[in-house]
Formats: structure tokens, C-alpha cells, sequence
């Protein structure tokens, strides 16, 4: 008779429990000249570090031609809690793509840093010059909680500075413990030098943060040896903006106020947006709601959450680890309650609320502090000097004028700097004349505005097809449509990723684009404009030419038919073009 055998553990659950807390054998890994690459255990212990082993698509044939090894570098993705950095940090970061990157900076859809094609011999000194700054990538990636997201806007909402707070705090509680990551990363005795003021793990402190006394054991009192099946995501908003897209993540926390005051959230489990082709098993899926919870529970909450999925999520096929498969197994019911049980909080009834916007609001406006806040649009979230266009000196400028306000990261790649000082706005504006930023913000087509892409190629090795370098040409094609039907101020999110990983939030795109091979794109329909509804597939496969053929029979009934302030994604829905997604169950429907 056979033995009753038990699903095993994937092998990233054996590389992590062997980890002695993520350290693998990364330092050796990192030493080893022979290669550019790391030994294969470590390259999924590196994520937890924030970091992607990559390489580099567009010269894969003539390296193999030429008998050498891929071309490794390394995407190092730097947390920015909130997505909120300062001046300083900014030009830190702009230094750093100069100094190790590839010369740009990726602004991502979660509002972090992304380097990219950094060297493995450059990647000790790239992290040490952002903690310089006291930012750091530790959960940058890796099945952990990841970087907190929350609205970006500071006017838009009058808790969002309540909000923000808490958004820190959430960051700090749940950012791993482990100090392999001073071990690995930190300059021998740098504790006493850095420039942190003293305090929270969140100042990026190397000496407070992660360095160990001697003889100090490691310890994860949330996340154990093992960490989580899965990533984890949590988002914050601020009604009635949904700019963090908040049902796309793990916890979505959507901020609830009361005469002006912060109360309490409403929280929602579950979402995710992964998939994979040719498995309907797996589905994007947006969170649920599960109830009201006051502001000062909102910690035990979520640390309730990240443990029901810590000791329920499957650690056995990671296609199916996420919260969101973990709910579908237990049943949403059951799972409130064990978060309820496990919290010691009751949630009471969902209170009111009201989204508008995923998108972001362009332009100047002034708050009401009197100080002033610049949105600008930043084409796939990609800061980087053309010969046309001089972004990356022109924000380089601007950062080292401000002598105080922020470097807001959108959820939507792109970029606030925010509380300007009413006597440095004119030099501001003086800088954004001279680059031509604003012009380059305000000359494009709302369905531009409104437009994400994933990095995809040539760095991503899960890319089966083009989105940042492709998308701008695509919206090109496509503005010519609506301009022909006088629909160009009419705001429509496009979305476009090259695989059907879902970084760039594909399946909440009115229009939704993702790569199935080089040319080739799904297309996607009738997700709701206010990030409350997937959308649905409406063609397979479909070249430029087919895109464009399917879009313009679509966007001719949109200007004739629509009714008025009537949003596209609800538009083909209402005129049966295609069938609305009402959870992610039936996404594939
Ligand atoms: C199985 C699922 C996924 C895998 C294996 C995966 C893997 C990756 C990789 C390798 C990159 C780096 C690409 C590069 O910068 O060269 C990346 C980027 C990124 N991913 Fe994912 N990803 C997954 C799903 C998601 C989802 C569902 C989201 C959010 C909704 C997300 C958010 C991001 C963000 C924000 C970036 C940064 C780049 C950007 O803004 O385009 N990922 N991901
Ligand atoms: S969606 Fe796919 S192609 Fe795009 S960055 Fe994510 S994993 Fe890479």
C-alpha cells in the first residue's frame, strides 16, 4: 500500500525555513566574482531584501551567440511608506540611478522606488546610499507585507494626514525583525554614524533598526521562521479618491471620517490581482468588505489578518498562497471570525462611503495651509533625461530649490510635491518652464493621463510581451480614435502589463491590455472607473491593428450613446458589450 503522502512545501518555504531569518548564504553570494548572478537558493531570499535578480531580454540571443551568461542585474525596489519622501531622499535616489542604475527611476504602482540594472557588485553600495537617507528596501519584495500604501493627495481629503499616520504605523509594525538585513547590507560600524534622529524602525536607522548586540538571537513574533505563503499588500484611502486602488490588495483600509475627524476604516480583505493564463483555478479578485473598525483597533486588525493568512494560506502550490485563495477556502464568513477571535475586535456595520477617482488630479492647486501642491504626469512612472525632455533634471532642480515640502509618489506612477512654500513656488514654476514639465502634463489626452504600464522588457523575466516601452505608441493609436470622436478629454483608465502577473493593475483598467506573447495582448473590458469592479475579457490575442479594430466601434457608440457623466467601463456594460465581473470568482465567467 501506497503511504498517505502530504502535499509537500514548495521549495521557497524549504529556502526560507534554512534561512536562518533571510540570510541564505547571500553574503557569499554577493562576494562570488565569478558570476554576476546569485546561487539560486538566494535569489528568492534576495526579494525579502528588495531586490529581483534580473537579466537583462534585450541581449539574450547575442549573449547565448557569444557563449556567455545572461546579463544579471539586479531591480532594487526602495519602500517609501505612504510614498511620501523628502526633497533630500528624492535627489539621493536620482543620484543613485546615475551612480549604479541605469539612469532612471522607476516611480511603481505602489508607490516605491525602483532602480534598475544594478550590478551585483554595485548593489551593497546602492543600498548603503539610500540608507544614507534612511530609506531602505528591506520587504520591498518577498512574502511579507509589502510597502503601505495611502492617498497621495494631502487636499484632496481632510483625515488624510490622520491617514498617513496611520499608514507609518502600519509600515513600521509590520516590517520584518530580522537583522540580517544590517548584517548583509549596513558598512561595518556605520551604527553610529547615520543621521537618523533616534527613534522608530521606519527612520531607517541602521543602529535601531536592524543591527544586532552581540549574542541578540533573531525573532519574527508575527511572521515565524517561515515568513508568509505569499506576498501581502496593504492600501489606504481616502474617499472619494481610490488613487492606492484599495480592493487590489490584500487589506484595503478605506479611511471613514466624522466632523473633520479620522474615526475608523472600513476594512476589506482579499484582493489580488495575479493570474495565470490557462488556469481559471486561478483569478484577479478584489477584496471584501468586512466591516467598520475604529481607528485605534486598525493595528490589531490587521495584524490578525496577516496571521490567519500566516497559519491558513497554502504553503504547498504558490499559485494559490494569496489571502484572496485563502478567504475562497475558508469562506468569508469564517474568516471574519477568526479575524474578530484573533483581534478581540468586533466589526460593526460598514459605514458610508463614496469613491470617485482611481486616477490622479493634475496641476497646481493650493491648500489650505497656503501652501501649494504640483501634480505632475509622469508617462510609466519613468523618470529619466531624453534628448526632448529633461524630467529627471528638471525634478533634480526642483528638489534641490525646496527647502522644505515632499516628494509624493502616486499609486498611479506618477509624482505630487507637495507643501511648497508660497516664496519658492515662482522659482518651482520658473524650473517647470524651462523643461516644458507642465506643458508635457497638460498637452496630453485624458485616456493618457489616465494610463499605467508595468516595466515588462526588457528587465522583467516574467514578460511575454512590451507595456512601458509599447504603450505610449499604443495611446498614440488610440487618441487618434477619440479625437475623431471629439472624445479626448474623456477620462478612461488604460492599463497594460506584459504578463498576466497584473503589476500595473491590468484587470482595473476600463480598457485593460496584457501581453500572452511579443505583439500579442489580451484585451479587457468593464472595470468600473472608481476601482470597485474587474473587468472582463472581451478578445484574445489581438495585434495592434486587431486592438484598434475592436476599440473604435466601441468608443463611436461611447460619444453618441453614453449618458451624460457616464463612464466607459460602465458604458459597455450597460449596451451589453460585455458582462460585468461582480467578484473574482466569475471574472473568467
Ligand atoms: C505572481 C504575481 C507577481 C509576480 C511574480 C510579480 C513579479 C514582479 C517583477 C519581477 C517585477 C519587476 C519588474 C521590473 O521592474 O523589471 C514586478 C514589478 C512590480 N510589481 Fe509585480 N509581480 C506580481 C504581481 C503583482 C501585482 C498583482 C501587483 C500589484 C497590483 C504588483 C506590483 C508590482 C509593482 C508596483 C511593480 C513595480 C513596477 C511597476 O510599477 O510597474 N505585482 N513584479
Ligand atoms: S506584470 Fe508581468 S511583465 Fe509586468 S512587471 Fe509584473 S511580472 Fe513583469
Amino acid at each position: 500500500m501506497q503511504p498517505e503522502t502530504k502535499p509537500s512545501h514548495t521549495e521557497v518555504e524549504h529556502v526560507k525555513a534554512k534561512s536562518n531569518y533571510l540570510r541564505g548564504t547571500l553574503l557569499e553570494s554577493l562576494e562570488n566574482g565569478i558570476t554576476g548572478a546569485l546561487f539560486p537558493d538566494d535569489t528568492h531570499l534576495i526579494k525579502f531584501h528588495g531586490s529581483y535578480q534580473q537579466t537583462d531580454r534585450d541581449l539574450e540571443s547575442e549573449r547565448a551567440r557569444q557563449k556567455l551568461e545572461p546579463l544579471y542585474s539586479f531591480m532594487i525596489r526602495v519602500r517609501v511608506p505612504g510614498g511620501v519622501a523628502s526633497p533630500k531622499q528624492w535627489l539621493r535616489m536620482d543620484e543613485l540611478a546615475d551612480q549604479y542604475g541605469n539612469g532612471t527611476l522607476k516611480l511603481t504602482t505602489r508607490q516605491a522606488f525602483q532602480l534598475h540594472g544594478v550590478y551585483k557588485r554595485n548593489l551593497k553600495a546602492a543600498v548603503q546610499g539610500f540608507n544614507q537617507v534612511l530609506l531602505d528596501s528591506i520587504a520591498g519584495c518577498g512574502d511579507v507585507n509589502r510597502n503601505v500604501m495611502c492617498s497621495a493627495n494631502p487636499d484632496e481629503s481632510r483625515v488624510h494626514a490622520a491617514l498617513y499616520e496611520v499608514a507609518k504605523s502600519i509600515s513600521a509594525a509590520f516590517t520584518p525583525q530580522t537583522t540580517a538585513y544590517a548584517e548583509i547590507w549596513a558598512p561595518p560600524g556605520l551604527a553610529e554614524e547615520t543621521d537618523a534622529p533616534k527613534g522608530s524602525r521606519e527612520e531607517g536607522n541602521w543602529s535601531k533598526v536592524f543591527l544586532t548586540t552581540p549574542g541578540q538571537e533573531d525573532a519574527e513574533p508575527i511572521y515565524g521562521k517561515t515568513y508568509l505563503p505569499r506576498k501581502f499588500k496593504i492600501a489606504l484611502a481616502a474617499p472619494p479618491e481610490n488613487d492606492t486602488d484599495v480592493f487590489a490588495n490584500d487589506i484595503g483600509l478605506i479611511g471613514i471620517e466624522e466632523n473633520g475627524d479620522l474615526t475608523g476604516f472600513n476594512v476589506a480583505a482579499g484582493g489580488g490581482l495575479g493570474m495565470t493564463f490557462g488556469m481559471p483555478e486561478t483569478f484577479p479578485r478584489l477584496a471584501d468588505l468586512l466591516g467598520f473598525v475604529r481607528t485605534e483597533d486598525v493595528l490589531k486588525v490587521c495584524e490578525a489578518v496577516i496571521t490567519t493568512q500566516r497559519d491558513f494560506g497554502n504553503r504547498e502550490n504558490r499559485k494559490f498562497s494569496r489571502l484572496k485563495y485563502t478567504i475562497e477556502r475558508m469562506g468569508l464568513d469564517a474568516f471574519r471570525k477568526e479575524v474578530e477571535t484573533r483581534s478581540g475586535v468586533a466589526f460593526e456595520p460598514l459605514r458610508p462611503f463614496q469613491f470617485k477617482h482611481s486616477g490622479d488630479h493634475f496641476g497646481w492647486t493650493q491648500g489650505q495651509s497656503g501652501r501649494f501642491h504640483l501634480t505632475l504626469f509622469i508617462e510609466g512612472g519613468r523618470v529619466r533625461n531624453t534628448e526632448n525632455y529633461q524630467l529627471k533634471t528638471a525634478l533634480r532642480e526642483i528638489a534641490a530649490l525646496l527647502s522644505e515640502g515632499e516628494f509624493r509618489l502616486t499609486g498611479n506612477q506618477n509624482l505630487l510635491i507637495g507643501n511648497i512654500l508660497p516664496n519658492e513656488r515662482l522659482e518651482v514654476e520658473s524650473i517647470l518652464k524651462k523643461y516644458g514639465v507642465l506643458e508635457k502634463t497638460f498637452q496630453q489626452t485624458a485616456l493618457r493621463l489616465n494610463s499605467i504600464a508595468c516595466v515588462a522588457l526588457p528587465t522583467c523575466t516574467l514578460a511575454f510581451a512590451e507595456a512601458e516601452r509599447y504603450l505610449p505608441r499604443l495611446i498614440d493609436q488610440i487618441d487618434a480614435i477619440l479625437r475623431k470622436y471629439h472624445m479626448q478629454k474623456e477620462a478612461i483608465n488604460i492599463r497594460m502589463t506584459g504578463c498576466p502577473n497584473g503589476c500595473g493593475r491590468p484587470y482595473l483598467g476600463e480598457i485593460g491590455l496584457v501581453g500572452k506573447s511579443p505583439g500579442y495582448y489580451n484585451l479587457y473590458l468593464g472595470a468600473a472607473h472608481d476601482g470597485s469592479r474587474l473587468n472582463k475579457l472581451y478578445r484574445e490575442m489581438a495585434d495592434e491593428a486587431g486592438i484598434l479594430r475592436e476599440l473604435e466601434p466601441l468608443i463611436a457608440a461611447y460619444a453618441m450613446k453614453r449618458n451624460p457623466g457616464e463612464r466607459f467601463g460602465d458604458f459597455v456594460i450597460r449596451m451589453g458589450y460585455i458582462t460585468a465581473t461582480t467578484h473574482g470568482t466569475n471574472f473568467h465567467n
